[in-house]
């Protein structure tokens, strides 16, 4: 008899060919949210879960499957799940690292563009008809070339991100609790300085961190106003390490120059006062949607449920 699974939404038609091969696979709704009832309900006598970041995998979820083995995250964050509890009841949880690094670096890059030279308002501008002809202060935004980045959390992003610095000949900087060997230094072409140091000298200051107790806010109105009234602040990591209500302040005030946030505090829900910003580029957390990397990211996860659930040991343990 195949291990019954919960797959908390329809995936793409591969990744449900190669589940269906090992598993017996209940799906759950798509296009819109499971609610937490729904999720309790279905995720009954199940031996596994597939679940997506938006899915609060919480105490009560796994209590109400106590034959769950595995939760296997279709992202590269966990804090979706309550990772303590798992690993008290002995409950696998892996998620997908790798497959979505350059994906969301390019992305990050896409952001930090958009914002330094008002692509969406310049769009908006010249759709809306009021492009009347070459101005020399038309739509002038922020230098990026051989300017200063600095980069929060230099896991497999941040790295992948300051590859890509060295295209404009940046000065990058960088901030981790772990410090990269001088050859990896030099590699990233990225010097280690201390998180304050950064948010003053950075021009464009991006955060790679995970989401932690620690990392909650990190970002907030002090760490704000220590940062150049021409810095361009983005955010492709976790919403709640920004304190919107402050960034948005900022924004209005022009203590920081310009903000891209795919990512946001209370996810779906955004500050409403950032949607009344034109120095802000707001997206709907697509880091890593390219079709392929989406794919590869539940194809992963695809495969480290199966792994859990036929005695192999799943390959991205958390
Ligand atoms: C992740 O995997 O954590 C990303 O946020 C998905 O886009």
């Amino acid at each position: 008899m195949k291990p019954k699974v919960l797959v908390t939404r329809q995936l793409l038609p591969e990744v449900h060919v190669f589940l269906d091969r090992f598993l017996e696979v209940e799906t759950g709704v798509t296009g819109r949210d499971l609610p937490h009832a729904e999720l309790l309900q279905k995720v009954k006598e199940k031996a596994g879960l597939l679940s997506l970041l938006v899915d609060d995998v919480d105490q009560e979820v796994m209590e109400a499957a106590p034959g769950l083995k595995i939760v296997a995250n279709c992202a590269v964050g966990y804090n979706n799940i309550d990772i303590t509890y798992a690993r008290r009841k002995g409950i696998l949880v892996t998620n997908t690292p790798g497959v979505l690094t350059e994906t969301t670096a390019d992305l990050t890059w896409a952001l930090i563009l958009a914002v330094a030279r008002r692509i969406p308002e310049a769009e908006r501008f010249t759709r809306e008809g009021k492009f009347s002809g070459w101005e020399l202060d038309l739509m002038l935004g922020q230098e990026i070339t051989e300017k200063c980045l600095g980069i929060i959390g230099m896991g497999r992003i941040g790295k992948a991100v300051a590859l890509r610095a060295q295209a404009f000949r940046m000065n990058t900087l960088y901030f981790d609790h772990h410090r990269l060997s001088p050859e990896e230094e030099k590699h990233y072409a990225a010097a280690y300085a201390p998180f304050l140091q950064i948010l003053s000298q950075a021009d464009i200051l991006t955060l790679h961190t995970t989401l932690t107790e620690e990392t909650q806010r990190l970002i907030g109105r002090k760490e704000l106003e220590a940062m150049k009234t021409s810095a361009v602040l983005v955010n492709v990591s976790r919403g709640p390490v920004v304190d919107e209500n402050a960034l948005a302040e900022a924004l209005e005030k022009g203590i920081i120059w310009g903000a891209g946030l795919d990512v946001y505090e209370r996810e779906p829900a955004i500050e409403s006062r950032l949607l009344d910003l034109g120095n802000v580029v707001l997206l709907p957390h697509i880091g890593s949607a390219s079709y392929d990397t989406r794919l590869k990211m539940a194809m992963t996860a695809a495969h480290n449920l199966v792994a859990g659930l036929t005695g192999k040991t799943p390959p991205n343990l958390v």
